[in-house]
């Protein structure tokens, strides 16, 4: 029989498994936009809870949780703060500009990461010049960082500036059990320093689809008619968010494991004479830079003829993702693969 495909590009990929199904075949459901989907409101009421926060707002995707929240905190002519790798910014089409003609701040961070003395210094001053300050948004797990995490004091000292300026602290937190697991954190401490929170089902949760946006009930109220105008207000999506209840019960712990295997990945990684650089592997994701003599097409191509898939991660830069659907005897194919490569 066939070795099957090992798909390393992202946590996106996987597939829901059986029960996971079978959960989505039971949900009630009802029609979301006349707020009548009781699988939708345990999901959002469920992941609220969980941080701390009172009221959700289930969306098909990340981007769009974030790019509500940004158009619910922002007005035209004024400006959010992000870090410059920072997945609103880099990859989420330009959507600042787009959906809340706001301008952006950007941070150099640390692998991602950012400190609250860089974000009081990009603060605006009140000047008929500038753009006002609306947002401060941040990204846990960091994505581009090589799924890099926040200690908690770091995000009290950025909370406690975005409180003094009263400007509203938003989270990406596309990943952000990846970090609950990986650090202990409790996800109390983000509903309590965070205004708004993106939740992703759909990446190392493992749900076919699904984001919730987190908040107070004032703000998820206003943001049911940014949802609507974006096209995202869904009916019987019920049977979506009954994904994300399995997901929420039964995917949270095992991410352990993904992170094992990613650091697994990595110390491999590290010993290959063709490897310049891996970033410190953190959670779930391992980006790792190549040495010049090992084109980064020739090693994907080396890879693929494996039936291993990863992704491209900028020049020699290449991203391995553990997910779900990875298991310990496809890290061992990995790295056998990993040794046979020739530059
Ligand atoms: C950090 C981060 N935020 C947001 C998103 C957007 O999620 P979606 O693909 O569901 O739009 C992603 C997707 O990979 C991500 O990595």
């Amino acid at each position: 029989m066939m070795n099957p495909l090992i798909d390393l590009r992202s946590d996106t990929v996987t597939r829901p498994t059986p029960a996971m199904l079978e959960m989505m075949f039971q949900a009630p459901v009802g029609d979301d936009v006349y707020e009548e989907d009781p699988t939708v409101r345990a999901l959002e009421n469920e992941a609220a809870a969980r941080f701390g926060l009172e009221a959700g707002l289930f969306c098909p995707s990340g981007t769009m949780t974030n790019q509500i929240a940004i158009k619910a905190h922002t007005e035209p002519l004024s400006e959010v703060i992000c870090e410059q790798t920072s997945h609103i910014y880099l990859w989420e089409v330009g959507g600042i500009a787009f959906h809340s003609g706001a301008s952006v701040a950007l941070l150099a961070g640390e692998r991602g990461r950012v400190t609250a003395a860089q974000v009081e210094a990009a603060i605006r001053p009140v000047n008929v010049h500038y753009p006002t300050t609306s947002l401060i948004s941040l990204e846990n797990t960091h994505n581009r960082g090589g799924g890099s995490c926040y200690a908690l004091p770091e995000l009290e000292a950025i909370a406690e500036v975005a409180q003094r300026h009263q400007i509203p602290l938003h989270l990406d937190g596309a990943r952000i059990f990846n970090a609950l697991v990986a650090t202990g954190q409790p996800a109390t401490e983000y509903g309590r320093l965070f205004d708004t929170i993106s939740v992703c089902l759909s990446k190392g949760l493992g749900a076919p689809v699904g984001s919730v946006l987190l908040g107070s009930k004032a703000f998820i109220q206003k943001t049911k008619r940014i949802r609507k105008v974006m096209g995202g207000g869904m009916r019987q999506a019920g049977y979506l968010a009954a994904a994300g209840l399995y997901a929420l019960e039964n995917n949270v712990d095992r991410l352990a494991d993904d992170h094992r295997r990613a650091r697994q990945l990595g110390k491999k990684l590290a010993q290959q004479p063709y490897v310049a650089e891996v970033l410190p592997v953190e959670t779930n994701l391992v980006i790792f830079r190549l040495k010049p003599e090992m084109p980064a097409e020739k090693f994907l191509a080396q890879l693929e003829e494996q039936g291993i898939k990863a992704s491209s991660f900028g020049p020699q830069m290449i991203r391995f993702v553990t997910h779900l659907d990875v298991t310990d005897e496809m890290i061992a194919r990995v790295e056998s693969a990993m040794q046979q490569l020739s530059s």
